[in-house]
């Protein structure tokens, strides 16, 4: 059956990890919604849903917390996969589970924490300010773990 991967994101770090993971899952049977803009398909097709999101502010987006409500029953019959990407070393594994209902979390085969990159020249001017001002950081970096996005596609090879 197919792959599904469900995601949001402000400045494209989670859609390149998306790629990411259609590279090493297969391309010629991944479909990838952005619940920005795309519709949600008819998720019976789907053996294996993906689902992640960036934290901003100590949240994951709304759209992606609505999803796992709207759909917690769809998903818990899915082989299920679950990321974020997050620059908040220390509250990593605090922010996953502040982003994804425990029930999904436990039926989760696999739970990434991806790391992710400050991009300046995508922040407004209120964001440069927060990431100065909060996280004391003046210039973009990238930190995308890439062994634990391996790591996790794994998981769903059989
Ligand atoms: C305004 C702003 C607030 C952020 N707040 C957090 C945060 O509370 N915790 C965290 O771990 N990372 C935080 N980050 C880092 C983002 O999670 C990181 O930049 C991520 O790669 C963004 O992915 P995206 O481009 O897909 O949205 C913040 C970034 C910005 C620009």
């Amino acid at each position: 059956m197919r792959i599904l991967i469900v995601y949001m994101t402000h400045h494209g770090t989670t859609e390149k990890v998306v790629e990411k993971l259609m590279e090493l899952m297969g391309k010629s049977v991944t479909d990838v919604v952005n619940l920005e803009h795309d519709s949600i398909p008819d998720l019976s097709r789907y053996g294996t849903i993906i689902i992640g999101g960036s934290i901003h502010v100590g949240q994951i987006q709304l759209g992606i917390k609505q999803f796992c409500r709207d759909y917690k029953q769809e998903l818990l019959n899915k082989k299920l996969g679950l990321f974020i990407c997050y620059m908040n070393k220390e509250q990593g594994m605090q922010e996953f589970e502040n982003a994804f209902p425990g029930e999904l979390r436990s039926h989760a085969r696999a739970a990434g924490l991806f790391g992710g990159e400050f991009l300046f020249e995508k922040m407004n001017f209120m964001e440069r300010f927060i990431i100065r001002m909060v996280a004391n950081e003046k210039k973009s970096r990238s930190a995308i773990n890439y062994p634990a996005i391996a790591k996790f596609a794994a998981s769903f090879v059989v």
